[in-house]
């Protein structure tokens, strides 16, 4: 299950349009267009209200970064350098920025510009910048990010592997860029981009683009800094600009791929991902040529708030992943399916971000099928729609309007639209239709609908009609219930439940095991990670302290180093008020900052009254300043700070 914060927010106002440009929809640097050639920007389900850029006017298409990275002073400092294409009759570029100090803004000659930063909306929208251009079409603008920018993380020595060099990352999506990136922050507006990086010796830097210096050079003037380059030709969303910089080790997985991790954990990481070139060759036997170059991961120090998140040519991921026999690798086919979902086709707005998402997941399905096998697939498919069941539930029952694919997150903080709905109701969505029409023909499709809206935003309206004219026949569309799938809450009777035969017997070993205790039932020694999952999350929430001390001892939850049983484990344990597992659960939430993990342990925690609370607390006030500010938004909601 996802988690979700509950938060609202004031709704931006309405951003005025323009004159719409146009271009052909194949040309992949023109302005994007619909169906009936109008700026995409200009329509219902294209324009983003998370954003208060003005594209249709002033468009930004090069971001070009020059910064410091001051770990003193916990900010990046330096200027960012925008190309602009503008509409004939363009006064002004509206950019998106929180908390961002401005310094200065000049045109191509050095010229000062004048400009305004509006008022903060006070929630994750941030501000508007606005700058007069007098004609401009590149602005340079000089600035700092504020010490505590959402987008960033500065660790401390200590709160990484080796110990010695303090370390910085870096996560966009959704709307988080703002915070140290001053340009318009939406994932419609594809932007190409380089950056210079500065930092202390001892670190390499690394960012989601082509790595000029992988060492880095010398620096004249600057004895103990070095500067490293980067260079990203294709335009991207801007929530998929991201830096790291540490003490980073490098090793190639093969050809095109390899992993950055601190040094202690490089050899553990190498053979988890050993698979990793199989995966990307899968992936373009299923949809079309891998399109970025190099597929390279960086594994993060515990405090990564995800799972991984698909930064191009270097997904980042969490070492809770690191479990010691690939059972955790779905996650990587996920961001690597990102490539073509995600990266390639793009959500113009998070109002569909289950475009990105329910995509990916069908895809990392397949790409799961193709190198592991088809019992594999199905497990993971069948724990996927048990998590979905469990969102649908939290999220209000079959009736509520957040179980749509195509949300109306206006006012509304996007990380409201992470829910399994996007994710798992996506991916059922599309087993639904590949089942009507084949898997041929499906696949076909997908490969083409990737091609031909490479490089492009996408909206559900998009996505309708590129399915009505390129993929269904006859009256296929009415059959599935498109328009219903899609705009319409709840889960239509024709949804595709791929089940996995293996789970029967897990299955009967659960109703065996609650009803007698009897644990010589429980196959535990051969079961895979997903049959173990299956049958702790499948227990009765109710058990009593026998049945939990036996699994506890039998199979010694309490130490599991797989994060994804010991999370299984604990929120049983803590559902029981059981006392042996209080160590375990502390050991867990101080050791790592993973929200999906944090946040449903510490709800739980807090659900349990007397039992939990004053732990939750103790626990939180130790583990808080270690934790990202992702995670801590949603954790101090339910544990309160120590202040509150
Ligand atoms: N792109 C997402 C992460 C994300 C989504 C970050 C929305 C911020 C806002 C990434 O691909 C993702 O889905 N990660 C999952 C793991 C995946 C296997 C479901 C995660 O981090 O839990
Ligand atoms: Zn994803």
């Amino acid at each position: 299950m996802m988690f979700k914060p509950f938060r609202f927010f004031v709704p931006l106002a309405a951003i005025g349009m323009i004159a719409a440009c146009s271009g052909p929809a194949s040309d992949n640097r023109s302005a994007p267009t619909t169906a009936d050639g109008t700026s995409i920007y200009a329509s219902e389900e294209g324009r983003d209200t998370h954003s208060y850029a003005n594209p249709v006017e002033a468009r930004v298409t090069h971001v070009s970064l020059d910064l410091n990275a001051d770990f003193n002073e916990q900010r990046m400092v330096g200027s960012a350098t925008l190309d602009l294409e503008l509409a004939d009759d363009a006064e002004e570029v509206i950019l998106d920025s929180k908390g961002l100090e401005i310094r200065e803004v000049v045109n191509a000659t050095g010229e000062t510009l004048s400009w305004e930063m509006g008022d903060d909306s006070g929630d994750v929208h941030g501000a508007p910048l606005t700058i007069q251009l007098d004609g401009a079409e590149q602005v340079t603008i000089t600035y700092a990010s504020a010490p505590g920018a959402a987008a960033l993380q500065w660790l401390a020595p200590e709160q990484t592997a080796g110990g010695e060099e303090p370390f910085l990352f870096s996560q966009g999506q959704a709307i988080l860029n703002r915070t140290w990136i001053p340009t318009q922050d939406s994932p419609g507006i594809r932007q190409s981009w380089d950056a210079r990086i500065t930092a202390p010796e001892g670190l390499r830097v690394v960012m989601s683009a082509e790595m000029l210096t992988p060492e880095g050079e010398l620096i004249d003037g600057e004895p103990g800094r070095r500067a490293f380059r980067f260079r990203m030709a294709d335009p991207v969303a801007p929530y998929l600009i991201a830096i790291a910089a540490g003490d980073l080790a490098f090793q190639e997985l093969g050809e095109r791929s390899g992993v950055y991790a601190e040094p202690s954990m490089l050899a553990a990481a190498v053979s988890e991902f050993e698979d990793m070139e199989e995966m990307i060759g899968a992936a373009e036997e299923l949809y079309g040529d891998y399109r970025w170059g190099r597929y390279d991961l960086l594994v993060l120090p515990p405090s990564f708030p995800f799972g991984g998140m698909e930064n191009p040519r270097l997904t980042f991921v969490t070492p809770t992943i690191l479990a010691g026999d690939k059972s955790l690798v779905s996650l990587i086919a996920h961001e690597l399916a990102h490539s073509w979902s995600g990266n390639l086709v793009t959500n113009a707005s998070w109002d569909d971000f289950w475009l990105n998402e329910g995509f990916t997941v069908y895809f990392e399905n397949r790409i799961m099928e193709a190198v592991y096998g088809r019992e594999r697939a199905a497990m993971l498919a069948d724990l996927g729609w048990s998590d979905m069941m469990g969102d649908v539930e939290d999220l209000g029952g079959l009736t509520s309007a957040d179980t749509q694919l195509h949300l109306d997150l206006a006012g509304r903080d996007p990380d409201e639209g992470m829910t399994d709905i996007a994710y798992e109701k996506g991916a059922v969505f599309l087993r639904t239709v590949e089942e009507t029409v084949g898997r041929a023909r499906f696949d076909e499709w997908l490969r083409d609908y990737f091609d031909r809206n490479a490089f492009q935003p996408q909206t559900s309206a998009g996505l309708i009609a590129d399915m009505r004219t390129n993929l269904f026949e006859g009256d296929e569309a009415d059959e599935i219930g498109l328009e219903h799938w899609i705009y319409e809450p709840g889960l239509p009777e024709n949804a595709v439940h791929v089940q996995s035969n293996r789970f029967r017997a897990v299955d009967q070993a659960i109703a065996s095991f609650a009803s007698d205790g009897e644990v010589t039932v429980i196959n535990w020694p051969e079961w895979t990670t997903q049959e173990r999952l299956r049958f702790i999350n499948g227990l009765p929430r109710e058990l009593d302290d026998d049945r939990l001390e036996m699994l506890e001892s039998t199979f010694s939850l309490n130490q599991a180093q797989n994060s994804e049983i010991r999370f299984a484990w604990l929120m049983l344990a803590i559902a029981n008020r059981y006392d042996d597992a209080r160590d375990s659960t502390e050991r867990f939430l101080l050791g790592m900052g993973r929200r999906k993990f944090v946040a449903p342990l510490f709800e739980a925690l807090m659900g349990e009254g007397n039992w939990g609370e004053r732990q939750a607390r103790r626990i939180y006030e130790d583990a808080r300043p270690r934790y990202h500010s992702i995670t801590t938004n949603t954790v101090d909601e339910l544990v309160g700070t120590s202040d509150g």
